[in-house]
C-alpha cells in the first residue's frame, strides 16, 4: 500500500518513520515534509492547504491511505474533500474537527455533556469582554486569576494566563482588537484559571470504539520551571506517571466516553485521534482543550515506543472497524523528546541557518531525531521555523531516557539552537 501524510512537522516525520517501518506499505509520500520526511519517505511539494492538488496526487498514486496530520487542514475539511473523491483518510471532519478549531463549540459542548472543565464565558466584541472585566474587578490594582482565549485556530499561542486586571484587559485587547491572532480573535473565551499538574491524554476513536494512548506530558511555556510565553511545546515523555491506571479509568469514564457520544448526538461523529489536554486538579481532572490529531511533540515520545503497525489501526478507524483490533502493543522503556528551537521562537525567529551534528546525533542508541522546522537546501540541513528538531529517546527509566536525548542535543548546533533543559523533571517528583 502507498501511503500519503499531509503536513511538515515533527508530528509528521514520527508518523513517516513508523508507517515506513510497516511491512505492508510500499511507499509513503509526505506534503509537503521537511527535510526529515525527505531521508525516511518521500516528499511532494504540495501544501497542507492544497486539498484539490492533494485530491489530484492521491489519486493519480492510488494513495491507500492519507494521514493528516495539522489542525488547520482538517478544520478546512481536507478530509470530507478526499472521502467524497473516494479516497480513504485517517482523521476528523470538517464538523467534527470544530472541537478543535473553535473554543467556544468546544466549551458549549463540554457545558452541555456535563464533562469537567473551567467555568467559562463567551464574547463577540473586545467592549463586552472589557466591560465584564471592569465590572467584576472595580479596582484597577485586582488581583484575578483567568485564562483569556481566542476562539479560533493561533497555534498554540492564543491563550493568555492573566494573573492581574490590567494582564487580562490587555489579553482581550491583543485578541480582539488588535487582532493578534487574525480571525480567531473573532469570539473569546474568558475562563477560570485552573490549578494542578498538566496531562495529554490522546485516544485513537472511529466513533464507536476508544482505544486510550499511554498518557503523556507535554511542556508548553518556553523556559525551564514553566515560565515565560507559552509556545506549541517544547518537549513531550510517555507515559507519565502522574496519571495512574485509576486516574486514566477515570479519564475515560469522564471525559472521553462522553465527548465521543456527544459529538455523535451533535450528528458530528468523531474519527481519528481525540487528544484531551486535562489539568489534573485537586477536584479531579479537567478539561483545558481538545486537539482532534496527535499532539507535537507527544506524537513523537508516543510512537516510538508503539510496537503494533499504526497503519493496522489507522486503516481500521477510517474503515470503522477498530473494535476487531487487538490491543495496542507498547515498549516498557519511557521516552522523552526534547524540541531544539530558533533563536527568538515563539516570537520572531530567522531561518536559513545550517545545522551540524546530525549524523552524530543519530549514532546515539536508541535516538531518533525528528525533524520539524527544517528544509534541505543543496545537500543541506537548513532551520526552516521555530521549532527546528525533536530530538527522541528510549531509556531503561525516564531519566535515562533523559540523558540519553540530551546527549543527543549536545551533538547538534546552529547559531542561536536552544532548548528547555528539564524535560521530564515533572515526573521525577513521582
Ligand atoms: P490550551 O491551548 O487551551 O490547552 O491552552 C494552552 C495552555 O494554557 C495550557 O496547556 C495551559 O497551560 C494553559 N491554560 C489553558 N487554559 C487554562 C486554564 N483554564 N487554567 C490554567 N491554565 C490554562
Ligand atoms: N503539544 C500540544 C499540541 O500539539 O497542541
Amino acid at each position: 500500500m502507498k501511503v500519503l501524510i499531509v503536513g511538515n512537522g515533527g508530528r509528521e516525520h514520527a508518523l513517516a518513520w513508523k508507517i515506513s517501518q510497516s511491512q505492508r506499505v510500499e511507499q509513503v509520500f509526505v506534503a509537503p515534509g521537511n527535510a526529515g520526511t525527505a531521508i525516511d519517505a518521500i516528499n511532494i511539494p504540495i501544501a497542507a492547504t492544497d486539498q484539490e492538488a492533494l485530491i489530484q496526487f492521491a489519486k493519480e498514486e492510488q494513495i491507500g491511505l492519507t494521514i493528516v496530520g495539522p489542525e488547520a487542514p482538517l478544520v478546512d475539511g481536507l478530509v470530507d474533500a478526499m472521502e467524497d473523491a473516494g479516497l480513504k483518510v485517517f482523521g476528523p471532519s470538517k464538523a467534527a474537527a470544530e472541537l478543535e478549531g473553535s473554543k467556544v463549540f468546544c466549551k458549549n459542548l463540554l457545558h452541555t455533556a456535563n464533562i469537567p472543565t473551567a467555568t467559562y464565558q463567551t464574547f463577540g466584541s473586545a467592549e463586552d469582554a472589557s466591560r465584564y472585566i471592569k465590572e467584576r474587578y472595580s479596582e484597577p490594582e485586582s488581583s484575578v486569576q483567568l485564562v483569556v482565549k481566542a476562539d479560533g485556530l493561533a497555534a498554540g499561542k492564543g491563550v493568555i494566563v492573566c494573573d492581574s486586571r490590567s494582564e487580562a484587559l490587555d489579553a482581550i485587547d491583543r485578541i480582539a482588537s488588535r487582532r493578534e491572532f487574525g480571525e480567531a480573535g473573532n469570539e473569546l473565551i474568558i475562563e477560570e484559571k485552573l490549578i494542578g499538574l498538566e496531562a495529554s491524554v490522546l485516544a485513537i476513536t472511529d466513533g464507536e470504539t476508544i482505544i486510550t494512548l499511554p498518557a503523556a506530558q507535554d511542556h508548553k511555556p518556553a523556559l525551564d520551571g514553566d515560565l515565560g510565553p507559552n509556545t506549541g511545546g517544547m518537549g513531550a515523555y510517555c507515559p507519565t506517571p502522574i496519571v495512574n491506571e485509576d486516574l486514566m479509568e477515570q479519564i475515560e469514564a469522564e471525559v472521553l466516553v462522553p465527548v465521543v457520544h456527544a459529538m455523535k448526538r451533535a450528528r458530528r461523529p468523531f474519527k481519528g485521534v481525540l487528544y484531551a489536554g486535562l489539568m489534573l486538579t485537586a477536584t479531579g481532572p479537567k478539561v483545558l482543550e481538545f486537539n482532534v490529531r496527535f499532539g507535537d511533540p507527544e506524537c513523537q515520545p508516543l510512537l516510538m515506543r508503539l510496537k503494533s503497525d499504526l497503519v493496522d489501526i489507522l486503516e481500521a478507524t477510517a474503515d470503522g472497524r477498530l473494535s476487531e483490533m487487538d490491543p495496542l502493543e507498547w515498549d516498557d522503556r519511557p521516552s522523552i523528546c526534547v524540541v531544539m528551537a530558533s533563536e527568538g521562537y515563539p516570537g520572531e525567529y530567522e531561518k536559513g541557518r545550517s545545522i551540524t551534528g546530525l549524523e552524530n546525533a543519530a549514532s546515539i542508541d536508541d535516538v531518533k531525531v525528528f525533524h520539524a522546522g527544517t528544509k534541505l537546501e543543496n545537500g543541506q540541513v537548513l532551520t526552516n521555523g521555530g521549532r527546528v528538531l525533536g530530538v527522541t529517546a528510549l531509556g531503561s527509566s525516564i531519566s535515562n531516557s533523559k540523558l540519553q536525548a540530551y546527549k543527543a542535543v549536545k551533538e547538534i548546533r546552529w547559531p542561536g539552537a536552544w532548548c528547555r533543559k528539564d524535560i521530564s523533571d515533572k515526573a521525577m517528583k513521582y
